[in-house]
């Protein structure tokens, strides 16, 4: 090992920054039958972007075939497939079923309390009509918006395409978030429906859902039905005319619902996300392009063949779970894994346990997860035989080199290539990553762009950098793009299309390119912070603090952390006469688990009379993180009060 690897770790996700000077080249076998296997797909693509994609689309089933394959003449609001009519759900089920493949297992499903299903193609299309008849019977139709709040089970997926079937716009809120994060987001979406479940199971035991977001959702003013599934038997109370039984509504409803023909561009889901202020931002994704950018990119890049067991170990509450396990999986017909629960229960070993019995060969997960498993020690991984896997993936933050070579020694038996996945719920499918197949891969990078897309690193003023750090752009619009924040259009071009111009893509994170023309993700630029692959914002958790109380005022940043990449350390004023002490400190942890979500809780907290601010009154988030990080601090001159300084140092320093 170089000198670089064995320092590696030492300091939690920034050791990414560290180079190994180990590369590994696609072993012969796996380049040998790889999907993309010809180095000349990334010239071909490159020199005609447009044809490319085209020729991706033109693999989905149309109603209609479309006239025109881009239109940027009004940038950054792209059009692509334009005059196309499809259906997704079209796409994903009865194209199948039609092909004779009803009986193939879409997912093996396996719940935390051991309960197993195989659901086939055929079960999912039968129960998507269904499910789709009873939205309709509820008066849900094209346009509508439908909000889906549900535990990991066979039922959130079949929600999804029951929407896509008949044109309603689903609003998925992740199942780990708080009750106040789902009522805002069925608010500001105009939500006319939500489909949610008794309870979800996580460690064994049930935590109530709906009962948990009845009080919060009885305001809602354009909420006019909830569908409950039952996962747990709990029988929560149900009001009258307002709520109804999943499996009453469904189980009722006829089998037949013919696919809502869908234009290209008509809006398929819109789900929210964390940006630089307190109101989570709703990334809308339109119909054609996304179903192509996920269908080419699950096929190439996860090198998909029709004997392969993927499992992707993410939540459908994600992006990552609606590109990668519902749209791009069953739109190429792949068998997958979904398991309902946490890895490590009943035991360390239950994702490899998951792993042997179903015979995965591809598996995708987050370097958080990656780094829990090392630390909770290899042998759990040995102890079952992961000799078919062929495949492994990693998502959602860098991800440091020790921890890329323990997954690729460890759970990739030192013969599964890693495949470095960089994208965003806004870019809807992997723009930054390696084809197995042909891209030698350097641990901790993401490669390079995926054919027909164009990245590149941009200095302050906008100009490329072909060597060295900057800001990371896209540079070409692309298929799966967002089209729009829901309904805020004006948002949507400031938030992304205005520092370098309408047709250049502000990511927000900040990267390097080294000589190789390889991209090294560092972080975001923005107020954003990543735990454990999360994104969450500074504001949301700052505004979360200062609604209680006893809080004055607030200010989060992101400090590195060994297991979650970030952390979230929270400096809070307390408000006259509060004592900042541990059991306000433990009540403001479960206030914010309460306001968003329990990954929002601040990991550390400090408590001060006065924030560090400049004379003008703006809080030096500079200093925060130089006084988290025990580092020598910077010019201190602008400060109002200098002392305010010292009585954090000292309170960090015991
Ligand atoms: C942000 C997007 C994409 C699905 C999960 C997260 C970070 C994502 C990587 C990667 C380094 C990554 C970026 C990005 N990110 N993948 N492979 N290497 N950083 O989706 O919640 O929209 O977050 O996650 O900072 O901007 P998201």
């Amino acid at each position: 090992m170089s000198e670089d690897q064995s320092t590696a770790g030492s300091d939690g996700g920034l050791d990414v920054l560290l180079r190994t000077e180990q590369t590994f080249p696609p072993p012969p076998e796996f380049a040998a039958q790889a999907n993309a296997s010809d180095p000349g797909i990334y010239e071909r693509a490159d020199a005609d972007p447009e044809a490319w994609w085209g020729s991706w689309a033109e693999k989905l089933e149309w109603i209609e075939p479309f006239d025109e394959i881009l239109d940027w003449s009004d940038p950054p609001f792209a059009k692509w497939f334009t005059g196309g009519k499809l259906n997704v759900s079209a796409n994903c089920l009865d194209r199948h079923v039609a092909a004779g493949d009803g009986d193939r297992v879409a997912y093996y499903w396996e719940g935390e309390d051991g309960t197993r299903k195989e659901i086939t193609y055929a079960w999912l299309l039968e129960q998507t009509q269904k499910a789709a008849n009873g939205l309709k019977s509820l008066g849900i139709g094209k346009g509508d918006v439908v909000g889906v709040y549900m535990p990991m089970v066979p039922e959130a997926a079949v929600a999804m395409l029951a929407c896509t079937r008949i044109g309603a716009i689903h609003n998925v809120v992740f199942g780990g978030f708080s009750a106040g994060s789902v009522v805002e987001r069925m608010e500001v979406s105009g939500a006319k429906a939500l489909i949610t479940a008794d309870a979800t199971l996580r460690r064994g035991k049930p935590t109530p859902m709906k009962e948990a977001i009845d009080p919060a959702i009885a305001d809602l003013e354009t909420l006019e039905h909830v569908i409950v599934v039952d996962r747990a038997g709990s029988n929560p109370p149900m009001t009258e005319g307002r709520d109804h039984r999943w499996e009453e509504l469904v189980g009722g409803a006829g089998g037949d619902c013919p696919p809502e023909p869908m234009d290209s561009e008509d809006p398929l889901f819109i789900l929210y996300t964390s940006g630089s202020t307190a109101k989570p931002k709703g990334i809308q994704h339109t119909t054609a392009g996304y179903l192509t950018g996920v269908t080419a990119t699950h096929k190439l890049v996860f090198d998909l063949k029709d004997d392969d067991v993927y499992w992707c170990a993410a939540d459908i509450g994600w992006i990552t779970g609606h590109s990668y396990i519902v749209y791009g999986p069953l739109a190429n017909g792949a068998t997958s894994v979904m398991y309902e629960g946490a890895p490590n229960y009943p035991a360390e070993d239950r994702w490899w346990e998951i792993a042997e019995r179903y015979g995965a060969t591809i598996f995708y997960t987050a370097p958080t997860a990656i780094r829990a498993c090392m630390k909770w020690g290899v042998e759990h991984v040995e102890k079952h035989d992961l000799s078919k896997l062929r495949l492994l993936g990693s998502v959602g933050e860098p991800i440091n080199p020790r921890a890329w070579l323990w997954y690729h020694e460890n759970v990739g038996g030192g013969r599964c290539p890693i495949v470095d996945t960089w994208w965003q719920t806004e870019t809807g499918a992997i723009m930054i990553t390696p084809l197995p197949g042909l891209t030698t891969t350097k641990p901790g990078s993401a490669t390079v762009p995926f054919p027909g897309i164009e990245a590149k690193i941009l200095d302050e003023s906008g100009a490329e950098i072909a060597e060295g750090g900057g800001h990371l752009a896209l540079t070409r619009p692309w298929p799966s793009m967002a089209r729009t924040l829901y309904q805020e259009p004006e948002r949507f071009v400031e938030t992304y299309w205005k520092r370098f111009g309408p047709d250049t893509y502000q990511v927000g994170d900040a990267a390097r390119i080294d000589e190789d023309g390889y991209f090294w993700i560092v972080g975001r630029t923005d107020d954003v912070i990543n735990v454990s692959g999360h994104r969450l914002s500074t504001m949301e958790v700052e505004s979360a603090l200062v609604s209680h109380p006893k809080v004055a005022e607030a200010a989060v940043i992101g400090v590195p952390d060994e297991d979650t990449g970030q952390a979230i350390f929270a400096f809070v004023t307390p408000s006259g006469g509060t004592v900042g002490d541990d059991e306000l400190e433990a009540e403001l942890r479960d206030h914010v688990a309460e306001k968003i979500g329990k990954l929002a809780r601040p990991k550390q907290m400090a408590f001060a009379d006065d924030l560090p601010k400049t004379r003008s009154g703006k809080i030096m988030r500079r200093l925060l993180r130089d006084i988290a990080a025990g580092e020598e601090l910077g010019d201190v001159s602008t400060l109002r009060d200098p002392e305010v300084v010292e009585s954090l140092q000292k309170q960090l320093a015991v």
